[in-house]
């Protein structure tokens, strides 16, 4: 593991944690070896929601798997006013966000739209009526080990409604080239490529409805360089 990964030397002591058991997350948030944790929304998200070029229905349900401290949650509730889940395996990272969601002292209807919740993304089931117009994926897609990629696609495909948006922040989004991928990321990495042949191979037909590369100036600094951002449409 290299010591330069922009989010620091942390990044090798979460490696030698992470097993693939979810469970060992919250090994990470009790030992508080959170290098992911930005402590704000991501600005990459704020200029997709509020760029105007895309249609994010207002109201609807949203699903935020791998949430952590949840901050992004709380926005798309506030943004767009969609019921909005986080989704964490950790029990602890729960705990955090549920603290995060008392010290924002939200209007009580816009709160009462927000839940955190522990359950494993694999294993989660909705009823029909129950599935998501949007999904938003930032640093889920590279936590998880790579051979559940393709479970990751089809649980995507089967959590979201036909019309419906997925939006994946892509951080750190390495070159498809990169000799050594899987030394990039938190603990993984991602490129356009990796989510396109998991989402199409999960049953679903899907259409790019945006997709940019940040300018470096609105990034938060580990970020630079290091993002895109792209929401998909299930048609
Ligand atoms: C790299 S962190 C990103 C957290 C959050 N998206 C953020 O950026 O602050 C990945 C998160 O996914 C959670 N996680 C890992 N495997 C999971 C699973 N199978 N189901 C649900 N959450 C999981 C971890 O507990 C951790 O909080």
């Amino acid at each position: 593991m290299s010591t330069d990964h922009p989010l620091g030397t942390r990044v090798g002591d979460m490696r030698a944690i992470i097993t693939e058991d979810p469970q060992s997350w919250d090994i990470l948030w009790k030992q508080k070896v959170t290098p992911w944790d930005s402590g704000e929304i991501q600005p990459p998200l704020r200029q997709v929601v509020e760029g105007g070029n895309v249609p994010f229905a207002k109201g609807g349900r949203a699903l935020v798997p791998g949430c952590g401290r949840g901050y992004d949650t709380i926005y798309l509730a506030l943004a767009l006013g969609t019921d909005t889940i986080g989704l964490d395996a950790s029990v602890t990272a729960v705990e955090a966000a549920n603290e995060l969601l008392q010290s924002e002292l939200l209007n009580p209807d816009v709160a009462s739209k927000i839940h955190f919740e522990a359950a494993d993304f694999f294993k989660y089931e909705v009823p029909e009526d129950g599935k998501f117009d949007l999904i938003y994926d930032y640093t889920f897609f590279v936590a998880i080990p790579p051979s559940k990629r393709p479970l990751w696609g089809s649980q995507i495909n089967s959590l979201i409604k036909t019309g419906g948006y997925l939006i994946t922040l892509m951080f750190p989004h390495v070159p498809s080239h990169d000799p050594q991928p899987y030394t990039a990321g938190p603990p993984f990495y991602s490129n356009f490529t990796s989510y396109e042949e998991v989402l199409r191979a999960g049953g679903g037909e899907w259409q790019v409805v945006s997709d940019k590369i940040p300018d470096d100036h609105t990034l938060l600094d580990p970020h630079k360089g290091k993002d895109r951002i792209v929401v998909w449409k299930k048609t």
